[in-house]
């Protein structure tokens, strides 16, 4: 069974709590979530393989570990995602990117994908999907069946912020998925958003309405 991981760490917790203020601007939006991103990349990368190599200090000689070479990519699920895919890559500059397109229908809050770019070697690949936001789950869903069908064989999903609903419906569908979380809220209302989230995460980072 895949697990769920919520990263309590201090400095994650207080600028969420800025993403989350209403009265937080587009700038100062965008400049946490990066940030944001960029703290839990740290923490998601935690289980890298490391592999011992032999290097000249200015002293001696040493055996240090560096990372084994993992082939990774982040998919942002559009358009909010690409919001994190900048504070992922500062700590994965090597990270190839791949894009995924969904818009949610407002009648049935059934996601639709409307586009798919990947790297080329998908099964070779470590997978990270980002999104901010993780409301009744079927923008992830649809996004994990995405990479799947085109052959991708490990895969994990990062949000800012969870609902329990989401969380649960990822699961259901997808069990083996490791699911990374800045804080997991209390539930959906009656429009599909989270609370109490942060709103239209979309909306908020490219100041659209
Ligand atoms: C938001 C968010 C997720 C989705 C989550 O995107 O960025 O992709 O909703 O909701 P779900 O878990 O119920 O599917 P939205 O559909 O508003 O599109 P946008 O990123 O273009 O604003
Ligand atoms: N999408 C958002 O942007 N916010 C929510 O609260 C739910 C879905």
């Amino acid at each position: 069974m895949g697990k769920v991981y919520v990263f309590d760490h201090p400095l994650i917790q207080h600028k969420l709590t800025y993403i989350r203020d209403k009265n937080t601007g587009t700038k100062e939006f965008r400049e946490l979530v990066d940030e944001v991103a960029t703290l839990m990349a740290f923490e998601i990368t935690r289980e890298l393989p490391t592999e011992e190599i032999e290097i000249k200090t200015p002293v001696t000689t040493a055996k240090t570990q560096v990372l084994s070479g993992k082939k990774m990519a982040i998919v942002p699920i559009l358009r909010a995602g690409i919001g994190m895919v900048e504070g992922v890559l500062k700590l994965i500059p090597a990270a190839k990117v791949g894009h995924i397109g969904l818009y949610r229908d407002p009648e049935t809050l059934k996601p639709i994908e409307y586009y798919a770019k990947l790297p080329a070697d998908v099964e070779e690949r470590d997978f990270i999907i980002v999104d901010p936001m993780l409301a009744t789950g079927g923008s992830a869903i649809e996004a994990i069946n995405s990479l799947k069908k085109r052959g991708a064989k490990s895969i994990k999903f990062m949000c800012l912020i969870a609902a329990p609903e989401g969380v649960k419906a990822i699961h259901d569908e997808h069990p083996e998925i490791d699911i990374y979380i800045a804080a997991l809220d209390e539930k959906l209302d009656d429009h599909g958003y989270i609370v109490p989230g942060l709103g239209d995460a979309g909306d908020r980072l490219f100041g659209t309405k």
